[in-house]
């Protein structure tokens, strides 16, 4: 069988795939980095928890957790939705065919979100009087999370894999993991260890604001976090090489010299990632969070380039037909500069509440 002609037929898209391509990197930017805060921060609250079970006070990094949580994982989702819409308009054809083959577990995300928003709230509401639970229900927050990436891992390299999609002729029930691909543990293993550092300089920058604001648990927090962070990202760049040498070969290859761009976006990410880490060692934390933030930005970007690399024998969302109707962008672009206005106001208002409580 041609594994092509497993791959329907694509629509046609209103303006420029490259439109679509920088809108799709922006706002995945955006949820990896509220994800990342999001996991890496329920990751070390449960390391908390299990260290001190029942005995972290109201100026433990665990409770400044606590109390951030769902605020993360409710930022986490609602930033997820921009990237599904623009994943679709260009790859709707791959990501929908692949989700078939597992929508047991696609379906689920929506679920295990759920339950982990629930275990998140009652941590937080619930933190004094938990006790020893308390690590029970921040175990299950984390562990619906972790179940997430890992679905989101397994979907996004079975899209990229068109002959993979066979699996659904011997398991049509929906229930298949991409488990026979190469990457998919390295590749889960990179974001959960990203996650961790991130989350721990998330930590260390709450920690150096309340410092500055004069509160005492301010500089707990930073000594934490930046444990986190650093730890977490050397970590995660041991996962990150073997996640390199997992790639096949004629891809490896164009990260490593093979071409410019591959090899220019990967290793001046690895540079601001080295950089955010020794100013991490030096506490300089407004600084490594700015290096982190470009670390981010340039990973996100090697992946795109890294999904179009995979699909190259099978499509290239330029080729898609373009039928030039500007207006549905126009009327979106208008949208999301008033949407933007309206959300930078409200977290204003949020941070304002803060302070004032
Ligand atoms: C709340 C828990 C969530 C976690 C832990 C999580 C985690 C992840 C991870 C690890 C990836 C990268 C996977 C990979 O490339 O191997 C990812 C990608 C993605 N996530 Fe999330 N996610 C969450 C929620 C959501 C939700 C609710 C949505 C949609 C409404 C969403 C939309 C996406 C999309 C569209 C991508 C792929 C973007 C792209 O390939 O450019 N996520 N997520």
């Amino acid at each position: 069988m041609d594994p092509a002609g497993l791959i329907p037929a694509a629509d046609s898209i209103p303006i420029a795939a490259g439109w679509f391509r920088l809108l799709l990197s922006a706002s995945f930017i955006l949820h990896l980095l509220a994800m990342n805060v999001m996991l890496g921060g329920a990751m070390i609250a449960l390391a908390q928890a299990v260290k001190g079970a029942g005995q972290q006070g109201a100026l433990s990094p665990e409770h400044a957790i606590a109390a951030k949580l769902p605020f993360t994982i409710a930022l986490t989702v609602n930033l997820g939705v921009p990237p599904l819409l623009f994943l679709q308009v260009l790859y709707g054809n791959l990501l929908y065919t692949s989700a078939v083959v597992m929508a047991a577990w696609w379906l689920s995300i929506f679920l295990l979100a759920m339950a982990a928003y629930y275990a998140a709230y009652v941590y937080d509401f619930k933190f004094a009087v938990l006790g020893w639970v308390r690590t029970l229900v921040i175990g299950l927050a984390v562990l619906c999370l972790l179940v997430v990436a890992f679905v989101f891992s397994n979907s996004m390299t079975l899209m990229l894999k068109p002959p993979a999609w066979t699996a659904y002729f011997g398991n049509p029930h929906g229930t298949h993991w991409n488990l026979a691909e190469p990457t998919l543990w390295p590749r889960y293993l990179h974001f959960v260890l990203a996650s961790l550092a991130v989350g721990g300089l998330g930590l260390a920058g709450l920690g150096s604001w309340r410092r500055r604001r004069g509160d005492t648990g301010g500089k707990e927090l930073v000594r934490v976090g930046l444990d986190w962070f650093i730890w977490g990202t050397l970590a995660q760049m041991a996962a990150g090489l073997w996640f390199l040498l997992s790639l096949p070969q004629e891809i490896m290859l164009l990260f490593l010299g093979g071409s410019g761009p591959h090899t220019a976006l990967l290793w001046l990410g690895v540079a601001m990632g080295v950089s955010a880490l020794v100013l991490a060692s030096k506490s300089r934390v407004p600084l490594a969070l700015a290096a982190t933030m470009a670390t981010v930005v340039l990973m996100a970007l090697t992946r795109d380039l890294l999904r179009s690399a995979y699909l190259k024998p099978f499509f290239d969302p330029e080729s898609l037909t373009v039928t030039g109707q500007a207006s549905p962008a126009l009327v979106f672009l208008a949208a999301l500069i008033v949407g933007s206005i309206l959300i930078f106001w409200l977290l204003r208002l949020a941070v304002g509440a803060g302070k004032e409580s």
